[in-house]
């Protein structure tokens, strides 16, 4: 595992857009696994001004995202399709076929999206936030691991952080569809950003603590290239 530390949120973010940035630049035709939330805005943003200065080409790169809310239409503006929509999608020369976000509440429709990650080659590189309780991509602290994309149950933790994007907590979702660790840890990179204090322990058990379910995020010690970016307060824990 690489760990770097930032002075700031903001250039720990960026820092993760130049990782994207240069995948994109060796490889026309990469394949991209995208998270949303907070944390990855500042890399969008530095990927829509490559592109916009001509640094960078998405015309034959294709992406994944980790997830989506089960229970809310595309077209909210609090869907993750959205989300996308206005953060990176709506605003580079990405194809529309070429971007997928899973959807769905069958066994049927996780098996298909992982099918089509694999008919792609595969994830070059996966971007990923972490959430509070050591969560990637919103597969929350269990008793085992998952394998491909699935339907997860938010936990409370996980549904009190968000309440911030919706008028109260009562309204975010109870479920989401998500790309299992399986999918993740079959990236051929990893790169994880977490910023803020309120991230401090799950980056300290990410890193330090035992593998282990319960902190999903802790697999990644075993993931041959995975690159941990961490602002000074996330990182806070890792200087004791
Ligand atoms: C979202 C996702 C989640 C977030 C995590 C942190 O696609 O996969 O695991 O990365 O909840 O969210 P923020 O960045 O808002 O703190």
């Amino acid at each position: 595992m690489e760990f770097h530390v930032y002075e700031s949120a903001r250039a720990a973010c960026e820092a993760a857009g130049v990782l994207l940035a240069a995948q994109i630049t060796r490889k026309g035709d990469s394949v991209l696994g995208l998270a949303t939330g907070s944390t990855p805005i500042p890399a969008y943003e530095m990927l829509v001004q490559w592109y916009e200065r001509g640094v960078i080409d998405f015309d034959r790169i294709r992406t994944f995202n980790l997830d989506e809310y089960v229970g809310i239409d595309h077209k909210n503006p609090l869907s993750y399709h959205a989300f996308m929509q206005e953060h990176l999608f709506g605003k580079v020369n990405l194809r529309a076929e070429n971007v997928h976000l899973p959807s769905g509440r069958s066994a049927m429709a996780g098996a298909a999206y992982d099918e089509k990650i694999r008919s792609a080659g595969g994830i070059d590189i996966q971007l990923l936030g972490i959430g509070r309780n050591g969560h990637i991509g919103f597969n929350e602290p269990a008793e085992e691991f998952t394998y491909g994309t699935h339907i997860v149950t938010l936990a409370k933790d996980t549904i009190e952080a968000n309440a911030r994007f919706f008028r109260s907590a009562d309204e975010v979702p109870r479920q989401a569809i998500s790309m299992g660790i399986g999918n993740i840890m079959a990236a051929k990179c990893v790169v994880l950003v977490a910023t803020g204090e309120n991230k401090a322990e799950a980056v300290y058990n990410t890193i330090r603590g035992p593998i282990t379910p319960h902190v999903p995020a802790s697999i990644l010690q075993l993931h041959p290239c995975c690159v941990i970016l961490a602002d000074r307060e996330a990182s806070r824990l890792m200087r004791e």
